[in-house]
């Protein structure tokens, strides 16, 4: 008689690292996201906001945890809570603003109130309902198990045994979190854009590191002069940008240098390298970056921080872009994938300067985005396609540079240099089975310190 394996034991059959293959069921099955839910977003340090979001006392933003909910909460004496937005009575919401400044949290169900720091203060009917029987210390608002904050970067997690948030982001984290932090006095822009794709969520935080796709996927983009088009393009049948450059498919640029960056629990950087970065901008474009010569960023990124210029990951769901954004895509059912989008501006900045970095975010990505509208299609297509009886059998696919990711250990960091590759895509979905395995937290640990080669 042949016993059926349980999920954790298919976990190597689903992500093969050997051969480049995944199993596609892993972006549809119920049973995989339910553990998603309690291996990897019950476990890891997520992003929450940034400091800036919540100055005042009072000041509270709302962020998702996985399918969770919390309430991020400036404390009286300054420091920050984050409470789960569930009434200990019967879980409706406490709050329905997604941000804002209150005295205390009334839940528009019964009326319980709860304080700044999630502690129940008041309940309609005490005396009449409940004859003063009901202990309201035993019934505060669920707290995160703990919370942090790195440069600004406030992030939780619900697990009380996890490693400190610094231990978590490691070296390759916090470059990641710099790229953003050093460009001086940051704070977010207020108005976080949300929007909701039909996507499991592992399509937008593949493509993160897809530096395969933008010659075909935003051909659009070329197309009305948003993305760099050559005349060495391919042809695409005589059709032309508004500046008169024969449209086409950009060849791919075999040689293009790009450094990835692979650590612990999961975390990566893919894309291309500085030096190629810099030789594809057109000069209006080189100003934006001359926070690189800040000796508060140069001390922070080091010697291959100073190098990327790819997308950072930090594992599991947060992308930080070239152009001062954090996106989030949040899991809140298989196939369906809140994304948000914080654009942080530097106030040091000329106000010019910060509204065009507005414009160029918006016009980018979040619902109105070029490039995430072309992006969302295909992680939408993707997710509709791989899920049929027939077409999850299918392999899919992530065998570039299989085996050629020969990984150099320097200062700290583990890196790969090398042509357009798939190996940070392959290094998210090695950890990603590990997580599911959950092991100890040291276990993850080992299991996730990239070796020799990818
Ligand atoms: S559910 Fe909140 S007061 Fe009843
Ligand atoms: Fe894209």
């Amino acid at each position: 008689m042949t016993v059926a394996k349980s999920i954790a034991d298919r976990l190597d059959d689903y992500v093969n690292v050997e051969t480049g293959e995944l199993d596609r069921r892993i972006f549809s099955d119920e049973e995989i996201f339910e553990l998603e839910m309690e291996h990897i977003f019950g476990r890891a340090w997520l992003f929450l906001c940034h400091e800036s979001q919540i100055p005042k006392r009072g000041d509270f933003f709302e962020a998702p945890m996985g399918r969770d909910n919390v309430l991020v909460v400036r404390q009286r004496d300054g420091s920050i809570k984050a409470l789960l937005n569930t009434c200990a009575h019967r879980g409706n919401a406490v709050c329905r603003a997604d941000e804002g400044n209150v005295k205390n949290f009334m839940c528009t169900y019964h009326g319980w109130t709860y304080d700044l720091a999630g502690e129940l203060v008041g309940v309609p009917g005490m005396k009449d309902f409940y004859n003063d029987e009901l202990d309201k210390t035993k019934y505060p608002l669920k707290r995160v198990a703990q919370l942090d904050v790195y440069k600004g970067f406030v992030f939780a997690t619900m697990d009380p045994e996890a490693p400190k948030l610094a231990d978590f982001l490691g070296p390759m984290g916090r470059i990641s979190l710099d790229t953003i932090a050093e460009r001086g006095n940051i704070q977010v822009v207020p108005g976080i854009q949300k929007f909701v794709l039909k996507t499991n969520w592992k399509f937008p935080v593949d493509n993160t590191f897809d530096f395969y796709h933008p010659q075909i996927t935003h051909i659009s983009a070329q197309a009305v002069g948003m993305m760099p088009s050559s005349p060495d393009n391919i042809d695409a049948g005589g059709a032309k940008t508004p500046e008169g450059t024969k449209l086409g498919v950009q060849r791919l640029p075999t040689d293009l240098d790009t450094l990835v960056l692979l650590a612990e629990y999961g975390h990566a950087i893919s894309g291309p390298s500085w030096k190629a970065m810099l030789s594809t901008l057109p000069p209006e474009y080189q100003g934006l970056f001359a926070w690189r010569d800040r000796p508060e960023a140069v001390a922070a990124l080091g010697p291959v921080g100073l190098q990327v210029a790819g997308h950072p990951h930090i594992f599991p769901n947060s992308w930080l872009t070239v152009d001062a954004q954090l996106s989030l895509r949040i899991p809140r059912s298989v196939d369906t994938t809140e994304v948000w989008w914080f654009t942080f501006n530097n106030l040091d900045d000329s106000p010019e300067d910060q509204r065009a970095h507005v414009g160029r975010a918006i016009h980018a990505f979040g619902p109105a985005g070029f490039l995430e509208q072309e992006d969302g299609e295909n992680w939408s297509q993707s997710a509709m396609q791989t899920r049929g009886g027939a077409a999850r059998d299918v392999p899919q696919l992530l065998k570039m540079g299989l085996g050629r990711g020969k990984i150099i250990h320097e200062d700290g960091l583990a890196r790969i240099e090398a042509p357009v590759n798939e190996h940070a895509q392959l290094w998210t979905y090695l950890a990603w089975k590990e997580w599911l395995k959950r092991p100890s937290w040291d276990e993850l640990r080992r299991k996730t310190t990239p070796g020799d080669c990818i």
